[in-house]
């Protein structure tokens, strides 16, 4: 590959060369020179191991050998990197995994949006309040929140922040898990505490009481320990977006003979900053990481052929990841002319059903939401159109969060349009809460008592 790379001119800035969208406009660039030169010297976020690992796993899921499970906030922030969040955060993503891995039979690979999720694209470069224009927010990677003009100012300075932001998140997380709060005999670890009694409390103790049982018999029989050899991973993901931050982490690694993205195993590209010919697809094609792309209504057959050709070109197995988000109105009609395209490119691919962003709508009081049943019909139609296309549906990417938040609708305690008010803390897209996580979870998984399964993919 760095051959191709050598004869294509590649390298980690390459993509300056391209139109460039969703990027802050920095008035000082030698100040973004200096910070990404800082950055580009300080040791790695991830190893290419864990890359590595990632990529063979996210090949196993392509097979139909194991299911993804991709979840986190829509945007993280410097304020929130506490101990307490990055806890419900893993808790909510093993809670979860435990329940699909009981119910689909099958390892579930878990990914979080985090360790990096600090830059938003904004469909407009300025906000106007009250007659007055500044920049637009794009994250605490980029600028500040606050509506004035020394907030909005683009600081490079914060893409250290970041840096080191994600080190710290996930550091805590690595030490957690290798302390052994992801152990399989202690879900006690991870109980969040269910609010008064939660319609799922009883039927997700039942699955952890039969799972430990089952270690239980199978450490008797076999005479070992079964953890030992099994530990429960947990990989970073997070929207590619600066591109500046993503080059300054980006290193060859001569045993391999590849570059890689150090910042996250698991880059993504929105919609929004894939085209063919600009400097987001620059940037991700000389990456050795396995890349997501998100694809939604607008997304066309020689749009998609050409991003896999050039993102894909040797086809290589857990490479390539699609994350499809049409909304549930438009997924029937969109997804099957998407999978018979990606099938004559002959590349495999992970697919991945994201039933948030096309499902977000505005209450009467402008409140941004989205409806439990619109998320759970859009998962629905994902695996009927999956199986009936003769494909496999190997994952689902979920904006959740371990708090008890009401921000989606709906749900087993059914949420209304009246309750959001109450705990409403997102600055940016609403997520699914604790509950409505796990229900989400219960239903792909066929466990959900009271409903039909969301999932006929076999499980
Ligand atoms: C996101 O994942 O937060 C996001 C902005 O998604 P999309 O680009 O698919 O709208
Ligand atoms: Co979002």
């Amino acid at each position: 590959m760095s051959r191709t790379i050598a004869a294509s001119n590649w390298h980690p800035a390459s993509w300056q060369g391209k139109p460039a969208s969703q990027q802050a406009s920095y008035p000082n660039p030698a100040e973004l020179d200096r910070a990404v030169a800082e950055l580009s010297r300080l040791p790695p976020i991830v190893t290419s191991w864990e890359v590595d690992s990632l990529r063979e796993q996210i090949a196993k899921a392509q097979r139909g050998e194991a299911f993804v499970l991709q979840g986190g906030d829509c945007a993280e922030t410097f304020d929130e990197c506490t101990s307490e969040n990055i806890v419900a955060k893993l808790k909510i993503l093993l809670q979860m995994s435990v329940v699909m891995l009981y119910g689909l039979k099958k390892p579930v690979v878990r990914i979080g949006r985090m360790a990096g999720q600090y830059a938003k694209p904004r469909s407009a470069d300025t906000e106007t309040r009250d007659g007055a224009s500044l920049p637009s927010f794009r994250g605490d990677l980029v600028n500040r929140s606050p509506f004035t003009a020394e907030d909005r100012v683009p600081d490079p300075a914060l893409i250290l922040r970041g840096y080191e932001r994600a080190a710290l998140t996930l550091n805590f997380v690595r030490s957690l898990i290798d302390g052994g709060f992801a152990d399989l005999h202690h879900p006690e670890y991870w109980d969040l505490g269910w609010v008064g009694h939660s319609p799922m409390a009883d039927e997700y103790h039942e699955i952890v009481k039969s799972i430990s049982n089952s270690l239980d018999f199978l450490e008797t029989i076999s005479g070992q320990q079964v953890h030992k050899t099994q530990r429960a991973d947990i990989y970073a993901a997070h929207e590619g977006l600066h591109l500046h931050y993503e080059q300054a982490q980006t290193r060859f690694l001569d045993r391999r003979e590849r570059w890689y993205n150090l910042t996250t195993h698991f880059p993504w590209i929105g919609m929004r900053t894939a085209a063919v010919d600009g400097a987001h697809v620059e940037y991700f094609r000389g990456v050795a990481n396995p890349v997501g792309i998100k694809i939604g209504p607008g997304m066309t057959k020689e749009w998609l052929q050409e991003l896999i050709g050039l993102l894909n070109p040797n086809n290589e197995p857990g490479r390539l990841t699609l994350i499809h988000r049409f909304g549930a109105k438009a997924i029937e009609e969109c997804l099957p002319e998407m999978i018979a395209t990606v099938r004559e490119t002959g590349s495999p691919v992970l697919w991945v059903c994201d039933p948030m962003h096309g499902n977000t709508e505005s209450t009467a009081d402008g409140t941004k939401t989205r409806r439990f049943d619109s998320i759970v019909a859009e998962l629905e139609s994902a695996f009927r159109v999956h199986q009936s296309m003769g494909s496999y549906l190997g994952g689902v990417h979920l904006e959740l969060t371990g708090e008890n938040v009401t921000e989606c609708t709906g749900g087993a305690r059914g949420l209304t349009d009246g309750d959001l008010a109450r705990a409403y803390k997102s600055t940016v897209d609403p997520r699914l809460n604790y509950e409505q996580a796990m229900e989400v979870a219960m239903r792909i998984a066929g466990l959900h008592k009271d409903s039909a399964r969301v999932n006929r993919n076999g499980a």
